[in-house]
Protein backbone atom coordinates (compact mmCIF):
# COMPACT_ATOMS: atom_id res chain seq x y z
CA UNK A 1 0.00 0.00 0.00
CA UNK A 2 1.35 3.46 -0.51
CA UNK A 3 2.16 5.98 2.33
CA UNK A 4 0.07 8.96 2.78
CA UNK A 5 3.01 11.08 1.47
CA UNK A 6 2.54 9.60 -1.69
CA UNK A 7 -1.14 11.02 -2.08
CA UNK A 8 0.12 14.54 -1.25
CA UNK A 9 -3.08 15.16 1.20
CA UNK A 10 -0.95 18.11 2.33
CA UNK A 11 -0.62 19.99 -0.73
CA UNK A 12 -2.59 22.85 -1.00
CA UNK A 13 -3.89 23.27 -4.55
CA UNK A 14 -5.24 26.75 -5.81
CA UNK A 15 -8.97 26.29 -6.82
CA UNK A 16 -10.00 30.24 -6.94
CA UNK A 17 -10.39 30.95 -10.81
CA UNK A 18 -11.42 27.21 -11.73
CA UNK A 19 -14.81 27.58 -12.12
CA UNK A 20 -15.15 25.82 -8.55
CA UNK A 21 -18.57 25.88 -6.77
CA UNK A 22 -17.33 25.33 -3.40
CA UNK A 23 -14.46 28.22 -4.02
CA UNK A 24 -16.12 30.98 -6.51
CA UNK A 25 -18.88 31.22 -3.55
CA UNK A 26 -17.66 33.46 -1.07
CA UNK A 27 -14.72 34.23 -3.88
CA UNK A 28 -13.81 37.85 -2.22
CA UNK A 29 -14.27 37.31 1.16
CA UNK A 30 -12.65 35.87 3.92
CA UNK A 31 -14.34 33.18 4.55
CA UNK A 32 -13.43 29.23 4.44
CA UNK A 33 -15.63 27.53 1.96
CA UNK A 34 -16.80 24.55 3.92
CA UNK A 35 -20.65 24.43 2.91
CA UNK A 36 -20.26 21.96 0.19
CA UNK A 37 -18.75 17.91 0.22
CA UNK A 38 -16.05 19.02 -2.12
CA UNK A 39 -12.90 18.07 -1.08
CA UNK A 40 -9.36 20.26 -1.53
CA UNK A 41 -7.74 16.59 -2.94
CA UNK A 42 -5.89 15.74 -5.75
CA UNK A 43 -7.71 12.76 -7.28
CA UNK A 44 -5.97 9.55 -6.60
CA UNK A 45 -3.38 8.63 -9.17
CA UNK A 46 -5.23 5.53 -10.15
CA UNK A 47 -7.86 8.01 -11.44
CA UNK A 48 -5.56 10.82 -12.58
CA UNK A 49 -3.81 8.14 -15.14
CA UNK A 50 -7.07 6.43 -15.98
CA UNK A 51 -8.48 9.97 -17.32
CA UNK A 52 -4.98 10.80 -19.32
CA UNK A 53 -5.47 7.58 -20.96
CA UNK A 54 -8.90 7.92 -22.04
CA UNK A 55 -8.28 11.58 -23.09
CA UNK A 56 -5.43 10.53 -25.18
CA UNK A 57 -7.89 9.20 -27.51
CA UNK A 58 -9.61 12.19 -28.49
CA UNK A 59 -12.52 11.01 -28.73
CA UNK A 60 -14.96 11.96 -26.19
CA UNK A 61 -18.30 10.69 -28.23
CA UNK A 62 -21.76 9.22 -26.71
CA UNK A 63 -20.51 6.75 -24.62
CA UNK A 64 -22.89 3.68 -22.73
CA UNK A 65 -22.24 1.37 -19.58
CA UNK A 66 -21.69 -2.13 -20.25
CA UNK A 67 -22.31 -5.66 -18.45
CA UNK A 68 -18.59 -5.44 -17.07
CA UNK A 69 -19.59 -1.68 -15.72
CA UNK A 70 -22.23 -2.89 -13.73
CA UNK A 71 -20.49 -5.87 -12.61
CA UNK A 72 -17.79 -3.72 -11.24
CA UNK A 73 -20.40 -1.99 -8.96
CA UNK A 74 -22.01 -5.40 -8.03
CA UNK A 75 -18.33 -6.30 -7.40
CA UNK A 76 -17.98 -3.06 -4.84
CA UNK A 77 -20.92 -4.35 -2.97
CA UNK A 78 -20.11 -7.80 -2.73
CA UNK A 79 -16.12 -7.09 -1.49
CA UNK A 80 -16.68 -3.64 0.53
CA UNK A 81 -20.05 -4.82 1.85
CA UNK A 82 -20.68 -8.52 1.67
CA UNK A 83 -24.13 -8.50 -0.34
CA UNK A 84 -25.12 -9.49 -3.20
CA UNK A 85 -26.02 -7.00 -6.01
CA UNK A 86 -26.82 -8.71 -9.62
CA UNK A 87 -25.17 -6.51 -12.58
CA UNK A 88 -28.75 -6.26 -14.40
CA UNK A 89 -29.90 -4.20 -11.12
CA UNK A 90 -27.56 -1.32 -12.17
CA UNK A 91 -28.64 1.69 -13.37
CA UNK A 92 -26.47 4.87 -14.19
CA UNK A 93 -27.30 8.42 -13.59
CA UNK A 94 -25.43 11.68 -13.85
CA UNK A 95 -26.22 12.34 -10.23
CA UNK A 96 -27.48 11.48 -7.23
CA UNK A 97 -29.82 14.66 -6.88
CA UNK A 98 -30.93 13.61 -10.55
CA UNK A 99 -32.03 10.33 -8.97
CA UNK A 100 -34.01 11.50 -5.72
CA UNK A 101 -36.14 13.33 -8.62
CA UNK A 102 -36.46 10.10 -10.39
CA UNK A 103 -37.52 8.05 -7.77
CA UNK A 104 -40.12 10.22 -6.53
CA UNK A 105 -41.96 11.18 -9.93
CA UNK A 106 -41.37 6.87 -10.77
CA UNK A 107 -42.80 5.68 -7.82
CA UNK A 108 -45.20 8.44 -6.54
CA UNK A 109 -47.48 9.35 -9.89
CA UNK A 110 -50.71 9.01 -7.63
CA UNK A 111 -49.71 10.12 -4.02
CA UNK A 112 -49.05 13.30 -2.89
CA UNK A 113 -46.47 12.98 -0.24
CA UNK A 114 -43.15 11.85 0.77
CA UNK A 115 -41.31 11.02 3.67
CA UNK A 116 -38.44 12.56 4.44
CA UNK A 117 -36.00 13.34 7.19
CA UNK A 118 -37.12 16.74 8.97
CA UNK A 119 -32.97 17.73 8.90
CA UNK A 120 -31.69 16.17 5.64
CA UNK A 121 -29.55 17.00 2.75
CA UNK A 122 -31.60 20.15 1.05
CA UNK A 123 -32.70 18.35 -1.89
CA UNK A 124 -34.84 15.78 0.26
CA UNK A 125 -36.96 18.80 0.93
CA UNK A 126 -36.81 20.52 -2.16
CA UNK A 127 -36.91 17.67 -4.53
CA UNK A 128 -40.44 15.94 -3.63
CA UNK A 129 -41.78 20.20 -4.27
CA UNK A 130 -40.08 20.41 -7.40
CA UNK A 131 -41.88 17.15 -8.01
CA UNK A 132 -45.52 18.12 -7.10
CA UNK A 133 -45.74 16.60 -3.90
CA UNK A 134 -45.47 17.44 -0.02
CA UNK A 135 -42.73 16.87 1.95
CA UNK A 136 -44.17 14.92 4.95
CA UNK A 137 -40.84 15.59 7.47
CA UNK A 138 -39.97 12.42 10.17
CA UNK A 139 -39.11 13.25 13.13
CA UNK A 140 -35.17 13.97 13.96
CA UNK A 141 -33.70 12.47 17.60
CA UNK A 142 -29.98 13.89 19.01
CA UNK A 143 -28.45 11.56 21.66
CA UNK A 144 -24.84 10.94 21.82
CA UNK A 145 -23.68 13.09 19.05
CA UNK A 146 -25.94 11.24 16.86
CA UNK A 147 -28.68 13.41 14.85
CA UNK A 148 -30.84 10.40 13.21
CA UNK A 149 -34.57 9.61 12.19
CA UNK A 150 -36.41 9.61 15.34
CA UNK A 151 -36.98 5.45 15.75
CA UNK A 152 -40.09 5.85 18.31
CA UNK A 153 -41.47 8.32 16.97
CA UNK A 154 -41.31 7.07 13.11
CA UNK A 155 -43.08 3.84 14.64
CA UNK A 156 -46.07 6.00 15.59
CA UNK A 157 -45.82 8.34 12.33
CA UNK A 158 -48.90 8.81 9.96
CA UNK A 159 -47.64 7.63 6.28
CA UNK A 160 -50.49 9.46 5.01
CA UNK A 161 -50.46 7.42 1.73
CA UNK A 162 -47.24 8.04 1.12
CA UNK A 163 -45.90 5.64 -1.26
CA UNK A 164 -41.95 7.26 -1.14
CA UNK A 165 -39.39 7.59 1.84
CA UNK A 166 -36.36 9.44 1.03
CA UNK A 167 -33.75 8.02 3.64
CA UNK A 168 -29.76 9.10 3.82
CA UNK A 169 -27.39 6.56 5.22
CA UNK A 170 -24.89 7.99 6.28
CA UNK A 171 -27.35 10.52 7.59
CA UNK A 172 -26.22 14.14 5.98
CA UNK A 173 -26.30 16.32 8.22
CA UNK A 174 -24.72 14.87 11.28
CA UNK A 175 -22.40 11.83 9.74
CA UNK A 176 -24.87 9.42 11.55
CA UNK A 177 -24.34 5.74 10.50
CA UNK A 178 -27.38 3.62 11.43
CA UNK A 179 -26.98 0.31 12.66
CA UNK A 180 -28.54 -3.03 11.17
CA UNK A 181 -31.34 -2.71 14.15
CA UNK A 182 -32.02 0.67 13.26
CA UNK A 183 -32.27 -0.32 9.75
CA UNK A 184 -34.84 -3.37 10.57
CA UNK A 185 -36.80 -1.44 12.43
CA UNK A 186 -37.16 1.32 9.39
CA UNK A 187 -37.40 -1.55 7.20
CA UNK A 188 -40.56 -3.05 9.18
CA UNK A 189 -42.16 0.34 8.95
CA UNK A 190 -41.86 0.54 5.32
CA UNK A 191 -43.17 -2.91 4.95
CA UNK A 192 -45.90 -1.82 7.46
CA UNK A 193 -46.64 1.36 5.59
CA UNK A 194 -46.48 -0.24 1.88
CA UNK A 195 -43.57 2.18 1.17
CA UNK A 196 -40.75 2.15 -0.80
CA UNK A 197 -37.58 3.44 0.48
CA UNK A 198 -34.90 5.58 -1.61
CA UNK A 199 -31.31 5.21 0.39
CA UNK A 200 -28.87 7.89 -0.74
CA UNK A 201 -25.59 6.14 0.18
CA UNK A 202 -23.39 8.53 -1.19
CA UNK A 203 -21.12 9.06 1.67
CA UNK A 204 -20.82 5.52 2.43
CA UNK A 205 -17.14 5.12 2.02
CA UNK A 206 -16.16 7.83 4.26
CA UNK A 207 -17.02 6.59 7.79
CA UNK A 208 -14.10 7.69 10.49
CA UNK A 209 -15.01 5.84 13.15
CA UNK A 210 -12.64 2.34 13.09
CA UNK A 211 -15.63 0.66 15.22
CA UNK A 212 -18.56 2.00 12.82
CA UNK A 213 -19.27 0.34 9.38
CA UNK A 214 -21.95 1.03 6.74
CA UNK A 215 -24.87 -1.36 6.25
CA UNK A 216 -26.55 -1.00 2.72
CA UNK A 217 -30.24 -1.09 3.38
CA UNK A 218 -30.84 -3.16 0.30
CA UNK A 219 -28.87 -6.09 2.40
CA UNK A 220 -31.15 -6.05 5.41
CA UNK A 221 -34.10 -7.92 4.42
CA UNK A 222 -35.52 -9.14 1.17
CA UNK A 223 -38.95 -7.12 1.61
CA UNK A 224 -36.10 -4.22 1.80
CA UNK A 225 -34.30 -5.49 -1.39
CA UNK A 226 -37.45 -5.25 -3.26
CA UNK A 227 -38.71 -2.52 -1.79
CA UNK A 228 -35.97 -0.11 -1.96
CA UNK A 229 -34.01 2.21 -4.29
CA UNK A 230 -29.81 2.30 -3.39
CA UNK A 231 -28.08 5.32 -4.77
CA UNK A 232 -24.42 5.83 -4.30
CA UNK A 233 -21.47 7.02 -6.22
CA UNK A 234 -17.56 7.41 -5.89
CA UNK A 235 -18.32 11.38 -5.93
CA UNK A 236 -17.61 12.15 -2.70
CA UNK A 237 -14.88 9.52 -1.69
CA UNK A 238 -12.79 10.17 -4.82
CA UNK A 239 -13.42 14.02 -5.15
CA UNK A 240 -14.88 13.29 -8.77
CA UNK A 241 -18.34 15.23 -8.37
CA UNK A 242 -17.74 17.24 -10.77
CA UNK A 243 -18.00 14.50 -13.24
CA UNK A 244 -21.56 14.22 -12.91
CA UNK A 245 -22.05 9.99 -13.07
CA UNK A 246 -23.97 8.32 -10.23
CA UNK A 247 -25.28 4.48 -10.03
CA UNK A 248 -29.19 3.88 -8.65
CA UNK A 249 -29.69 -0.67 -7.44
CA UNK A 250 -32.82 -1.04 -8.26
CA UNK A 251 -33.41 -4.97 -7.91
CA UNK A 252 -37.23 -5.18 -8.02
CA UNK A 253 -37.58 -4.79 -12.34
CA UNK A 254 -41.13 -3.59 -12.33
CA UNK A 255 -39.60 -0.09 -10.02
CA UNK A 256 -36.48 -0.10 -12.01
CA UNK A 257 -38.61 -0.14 -14.89
CA UNK A 258 -40.82 2.79 -14.14
CA UNK A 259 -37.48 4.50 -12.54
CA UNK A 260 -35.72 4.01 -15.94
CA UNK A 261 -38.91 5.18 -17.83
CA UNK A 262 -39.35 8.71 -15.65
CA UNK A 263 -35.42 9.07 -17.48
CA UNK A 264 -36.45 9.36 -20.89
CA UNK A 265 -36.01 12.25 -23.02
CA UNK A 266 -34.65 13.91 -19.53
CA UNK A 267 -31.03 12.13 -18.72
CA UNK A 268 -28.65 12.34 -21.40
CA UNK A 269 -25.68 9.57 -22.01
CA UNK A 270 -23.12 8.92 -19.73
CA UNK A 271 -19.87 11.55 -19.54
CA UNK A 272 -16.88 9.64 -20.86
CA UNK A 273 -14.59 11.21 -17.76
CA UNK A 274 -17.18 10.62 -15.11
CA UNK A 275 -17.65 6.54 -16.22
CA UNK A 276 -13.72 6.55 -16.60
CA UNK A 277 -13.02 8.06 -13.28
CA UNK A 278 -15.34 5.77 -11.34
CA UNK A 279 -14.81 2.47 -12.89
CA UNK A 280 -10.81 3.28 -11.78
CA UNK A 281 -12.06 4.35 -8.67
CA UNK A 282 -13.74 1.05 -7.55
CA UNK A 283 -11.45 -1.53 -9.37
CA UNK A 284 -7.91 0.08 -7.49
CA UNK A 285 -8.91 3.47 -5.12
CA UNK A 286 -8.90 1.48 -2.37
CA UNK A 287 -5.76 1.71 -1.06
CA UNK A 288 -6.35 5.56 -1.04
CA UNK A 289 -9.42 5.64 0.05
CA UNK A 290 -8.02 4.22 2.93
CA UNK A 291 -5.44 6.66 3.25
CA UNK A 292 -7.58 9.63 2.66
CA UNK A 293 -9.68 8.37 5.57
CA UNK A 294 -6.78 8.06 7.85
CA UNK A 295 -5.72 11.25 7.50
CA UNK A 296 -9.40 12.86 7.70
CA UNK A 297 -9.38 11.50 11.15
CA UNK A 298 -6.88 12.82 12.53
CA UNK A 299 -7.94 16.30 11.06
CA UNK A 300 -11.00 15.24 13.13
CA UNK A 301 -9.37 14.26 16.48
CA UNK A 302 -6.90 17.53 16.38
CA UNK A 303 -10.39 19.53 16.08
CA UNK A 304 -11.92 18.08 18.86
CA UNK A 305 -9.36 18.30 20.57
CA UNK A 306 -8.65 22.12 19.77
CA UNK A 307 -12.41 22.74 20.00
CA UNK A 308 -12.88 21.08 23.52
CA UNK A 309 -9.93 23.87 24.60
CA UNK A 310 -12.61 26.81 23.81
CA UNK A 311 -15.07 28.07 26.02
CA UNK A 312 -18.57 27.43 25.31
CA UNK A 313 -17.88 25.75 22.02
CA UNK A 314 -18.95 21.82 21.65
CA UNK A 315 -17.92 19.80 18.54
CA UNK A 316 -19.80 16.72 17.66
CA UNK A 317 -18.01 13.92 17.40
CA UNK A 318 -19.27 12.69 13.96
CA UNK A 319 -18.00 10.38 11.44
CA UNK A 320 -17.60 12.31 8.18
CA UNK A 321 -15.44 14.62 6.75
CA UNK A 322 -18.19 17.24 5.25
CA UNK A 323 -19.80 17.74 8.58
CA UNK A 324 -16.15 18.92 9.97
CA UNK A 325 -16.04 22.65 10.33
CA UNK A 326 -19.89 23.09 8.34
CA UNK A 327 -22.68 22.52 11.14
CA UNK A 328 -20.36 20.32 13.66
CA UNK A 329 -20.30 22.70 16.41
CA UNK A 330 -23.13 23.92 18.85
CA UNK A 331 -22.76 26.76 21.25
CA UNK A 332 -24.05 26.47 24.86
C1 LIG B 1 -26.53 13.25 0.88
C2 LIG B 1 -26.16 13.80 -0.47
N1 LIG B 1 -26.78 13.31 -1.57
C3 LIG B 1 -26.46 13.78 -2.80
C4 LIG B 1 -25.49 14.74 -2.96
C5 LIG B 1 -25.19 15.25 -4.34
O1 LIG B 1 -25.09 14.21 -5.25
P1 LIG B 1 -24.87 14.47 -6.79
O2 LIG B 1 -23.81 15.49 -6.91
O3 LIG B 1 -24.48 13.12 -7.31
O4 LIG B 1 -26.19 14.93 -7.34
C6 LIG B 1 -24.82 15.26 -1.85
C7 LIG B 1 -23.80 16.33 -1.99
O5 LIG B 1 -23.31 16.88 -1.06
C8 LIG B 1 -25.16 14.77 -0.58
O6 LIG B 1 -24.54 15.21 0.53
Amino acid sequence: MQKNDDFEFDKIIERHNTNSLKWEKYALQDIIPLWVADTDFKVAPVIQAAIEARKDHAIYGYTRANQQSNQMVADYYQVKYGCHVKAEWVVWIPGVVASLSLAIRSLSKHHDQVLTPDIAYPYFHSTPLASGKQDNHLAMSYDQGRLRVDLEALENHDAQAARVMLFCNPQNPGGAVYTQSELERIDSYCETNQLVLVSDEIHADIILDEDKFHVPYLSVSNHALQNSITLGAASKAFNIAGLAYSWAVIANPSIRQDFVNEMHGIVSEINPFGYTATLAALAHGEPWLTAMNIYLRANRDYLIAEFSLLPDINMSPSSLHFWLGWTCLSYN
